[in-house]
Formats: structure tokens, sequence, C-alpha cells
């Protein structure tokens, strides 16, 4: 798709329907994201994320998401302590949960990592600018590279990742003539999130598109829906319905029985 100019359109998906629409859809390719940890499970940070929860949820996403490309994140802590480790959990991704690629967070620190798991046939992800994972460490979500020395480190990661054997590079929160020389500098393809319209495509986390919460909007995010009004629609008329028992209607939404059978029973 990047050799013919055709943008890529990859979605998050944290469970069974998501993943589901991601494949109706025409989603290319479908990331169950560590973001997890926020939308769906209620951590304050991706940093909470155990590895047998996200392949719990893999496992979910993988029966729904059958033709866009699976990827997921590698949960933090599961590819930082060496290469055999990172190896080890990359497998169990794999294997357990059903993805067909991982992603993982870093820079040149990670070309080991890359090296070895591209030779045993695990496609890598990258991912740089700004790290989530690391939000301590870079005090805060902020944006990445706005200095022509961290600007050119991010580059030059990009580049070494590449280089190890990474099938793509996702690029978050950095300036767009950041993201565009990156997608230029690199054979492999680009996802940008927050990195501007010139990378070889576009991810967003699902909620975010969906509108289903109203927290804080990063500048990058667009939503799509408005799911959030439809669900406050949905339970409020529900809940009144009840109380005012107009549901269940006794004809169109309740079972008959024949006279004669109900007499044996009183
Ligand atoms: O966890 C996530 O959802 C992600 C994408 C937004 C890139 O890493
Ligand atoms: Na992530």
């Amino acid at each position: 798709m990047r050799d013919t100019n055709r943008p890529i359109a990859m979605l998050t998906a944290y469970d069974y329907p998501t993943g589901r629409a991601c494949d109706l859809h025409g989603i290319d390719i479908t990331l169950v994201g560590d973001s997890l940890a926020q939308v769906c499970l209620g951590y304050d940070s991706t940093t909470r994320l155990t590895l047998d929860e996200m392949i719990h949820h893999c496992q979910a996403v993988a029966r729904g998401s059958k033709n866009p490309f699976l990827v997921a994140d590698m949960p933090y802590g599961t590819y930082h302590t060496g290469v055999d480790d990172a190896v080890r959990n990359a497998i169990r991704m794999v294997r357990e949960g059903g993805v067909e690629a991982v992603k993982m967070e870093g820079g040149l620190e990670l070309v080991e990592i890359v090296k070895k798991l591209t030779t045993f046939g695990i496609p890598v992800m990258g991912h740089v600018g700004l790290l989530p994972q690391r939000h301590t460490s870079l005090s805060g979500y902020r944006v990445q590279g706005k200095d022509a020395k961290r600007a050119v480190e991010l580059v030059k990661s990009a580049v070494e990742l590449e280089m190890a054997g990474a099938f793509s590079i996702v690029l978050e929160a950095i300036p767009h003539r950041l993201g565009e020389l990156i997608t230029r500098r690199l054979s492999v393809p680009t996802i940008g999130i927050g990195a501007g319209p010139f990378t070889s495509g576009q991810v967003l986390v699902w909620d975010d598109v969906m509108g289903t919460w109203s927290g804080h909007k990063a500048k990058f995010v667009r939503r799509f829906a408005g799911v959030q009004s439809e669900a406050k629609r949905g339970v409020t008329e529900y809940a009144a319905a009840v109380r005012e028992r107009t549901f269940p209607d006794i004809e169109a939404e309740s079972y008959p029985m024949e006279d004669m059978e109900w007499q044996q029973v009183v």
C-alpha cells in the first residue's frame, strides 16, 4: 500500500465486537493497543497492564478481526528485561493471543530485540515519538521532537528500527514536518497519530474515534461518531421505561401461554 501511495487505515480494538467492526468496515490494520489499560480497564496508565490481561483481549479481538492485519502492543515490562524475555513474551502474544505482529515503544535500545524477533519470523512494528509507557520520564504526554536535537534523535531511531527489521513504525505526537521527513527517509510504512497528514497511514484509538467518553481530547483526535450521547440516551430511556412499567410491552415483548395450560397451573 505504501508503494502504491494508498493510505493505511489502522484502528485499535479491544474485544470481539470492536474487532468485528474493524473487519467488517474496511480497516487495514487492527491494533490491540495497550491503551486498553485506560479506555477499557480503567487504569490510569498503560504501565498497569499485564501480559495476561493483554493476551485475554487479543484472543477476543482475534476472533472478530480476521481480514485486517492484527498487531498488538507488547505491554510495559514484557520486553525490557532482556532479549530472551522479549522473545518468550512475544511468542505468547502470537501463540496464545493469536496476533500476527507485535508493537513496541522505543528507539535504539530495542534494536537487538527487533532483530531477534524478526529472525524468528515475528513481525515487529516500532513506535517512536511520544511513548505513553514512558510518560513519567517524558514529563507527561507531550509533543516530541519540536527541538532539532530531539528531532534528529527520532529520525535516527526510526532508521535504526527499520534496519533492525521493523516492518512499519508508528509515529506519535511529533510535528508534521518531522512525520513527513521520517516517512521519506524510510522504505517501510509509517503510521501516524498526531504526526500530520504525510505519513503512510493513520491510527487512532477506538474510543477517540467513537466519542465514547468526554474526557481529555488530544489535539490530534477527531471524533467521527458520538457514541457517548447515544449510550446516554439508551441507558436513561431504558431505566425510565422500567420505572414507568412501559417496558416490557405485554404483547410485543412478552411470551403468551395458552389458557388451557394456565388453568392447570393455577
Ligand atoms: O495503545 C495504543 O492505542 C497505541 C496507538 C494509539 C498507536 O499505541
Ligand atoms: Na500503545
